[in-house]
């Protein structure tokens, strides 16, 4: 579907290999400031009124959209609304899109999948569109560099990054760097992993904060202001970092309401025995149930209550603050919403950096009601093997003075 990016995923290491810390520092606030323009773009509060009622899944989608823009290619590309459409669309299509390519024979799949794409398919729009913006970023980093003679391009390419498509070029081998719409179709694939998975857990964690009680939305709002403070009142990944009570309603929206039915599938490369002694033949395709695995409960007491605070509780003692054992973004045996092992989502880190900051920044300024009459559980739509937010569903935004 998206050409050689599987045999060469080298835009993974992008995400992998690069000096994660630091690049996912100086995107922060990046993110936060387009965050900052975004939300009230997004949540429009009419003349003298001080609330506005959203359809709260697709809003968050874009919203997400434009704010992983801001970190995937920069500001103005990641403002270009044909662009973020179209890339929001792509997701949409693909998913169903996979589904129906198994109902071809295995040689006609690529010829269908290309006539989609050029008769109503939104992918190739979507890589036209990012095209110019990732040129952009490869005339900045010649410009900007072109004084240090002798160097390949991936050394010229910034120890600072302001955006991932800089990583990209850092591993880009030079062929792809003069085929820059090779390189827009990464930028597109990274993206559809992006914004969808990010804007169901905005979106849950909404929901969820318009049904706790007050006092408890009230502790978490107290620990984002006090680690703001504790960094000079500066919002950076360092306060981010100690959102620990956020991190756990996110961690527990993961495990309560697992997106996937199946996850992580592999295929058994030569015959394998399991512990119950069933022997699978090479070629076989295995995957996880997250449910029936997050719901066990021996691991998660009472594990059918929802319980915003149930991993922050966990982490007790003196290294409460280093217990990355119970943080959102930790894999585990019995933790899988980001997958397991060697091919455990790359990119959880950033996703749960731009929630928590998308997150905080609605938080400080608004508050969160279901519309009077409408259902405070609304019902998620499951599709294959996916489960999204309620698309139609509503939410209330009061601003806060
Ligand atoms: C809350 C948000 C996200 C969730 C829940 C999520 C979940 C997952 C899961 C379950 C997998 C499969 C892991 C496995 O097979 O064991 C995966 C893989 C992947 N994710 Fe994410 N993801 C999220 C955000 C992101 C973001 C923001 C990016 C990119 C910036 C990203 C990039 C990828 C990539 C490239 C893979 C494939 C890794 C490989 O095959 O080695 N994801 N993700």
């Amino acid at each position: 579907m998206f050409g050689d990016i599987t045999t060469n995923p080298y835009h993974l290491e992008t995400i992998i290999r690069s000096d994660m810390t630091r690049a996912l520092r100086s995107l922060v606030p990046e993110m936060l400031e387009e965050a900052r323009m975004a939300i009230p773009e997004h949540v429009k509060i009419h003349g003298a009124k001080n609330s506005v009622t959203v359809t709260l899944f697709p809003t968050m989608v874009r919203l997400v959209a434009r704010v992983a823009n801001r970190a995937m290619i920069g500001a103005p590309g990641c403002r270009n609304e044909k662009f973020l459409k179209k890339q929001v669309s792509v997701a949409e299509e693909v998913i169903p899109m996979s589904q129906i390519l198994n109902w071809f024979p295995l040689f006609l799949r690529v010829a269908v999948w290309k006539l989609f794409c050029v008769t109503v398919g939104a992918k190739d729009g979507a890589v036209r569109l990012v095209t110019p913006y990732v040129q952009s970023r490869i005339d900045y980093a010649q410009q900007v560099w072109s004084c240090i003679a002798g160097l390949p391009f991936s050394h010229h390419v910034q120890d600072n990054p302001s955006t991932i498509t800089d990583l990209l070029l850092r591993y880009a081998p030079e062929e792809d760097l003069k085929d820059v719409p090779k390189l827009a179709v990464r930028v597109v694939h990274l993206n559809m992993a992006a914004i969808h998975t990010s804007g169901i857990f905005i979106t849950h964690a909404l929901f969820e904060l318009a049904r706790m009680p007050s006092e408890q939305v009230e502790e978490i709002r107290a620990e984002i202001r006090a680690a703001i403070e504790s960094e000079g009142g500066v919002c950076d990944k360092a306060a981010v970092d100690k959102f620990y009570k956020l991190d756990s309603l996110l961690k527990e929206i993961g495990r309560f309401h697992s997106l996937f039915a199946v996850s992580s599938s592999r295929v058994t490369l030569s015959e394998a025995a399991i512990t119950d002694g069933t022997v699978l033949p090479a070629g076989s395709v295995v995957g996880f149930a997250p449910k029936p695995l997050h719901h066990n409960a021996q691991m998660y007491p009472d594990p059918y209550t929802f319980d915003p605070f149930r991993f922050a509780k966990l982490r007790t003692g003196e290294n409460a603050a280093r217990d990355i054992t119970q943080s959102f973004t930790h894999l585990s045996n019995d933790y899988i919403v980001f997958g397991l092992g060697k091919h455990g989502c790359p990119g959880r880190f950033f996703a749960a950096l731009m929630i928590k900051v998308v997150v905080s920044e609605l938080l400080l300024n608004y508050d969160f009601a279901f519309p009077a009459g409408a259902s405070q559980t609304p019902k998620s739509f499951a599709f294959n093997i996916f489960t999204v937010p309620n698309p139609s569903a509503k939410l209330v935004f009061t601003q806060r003075k």
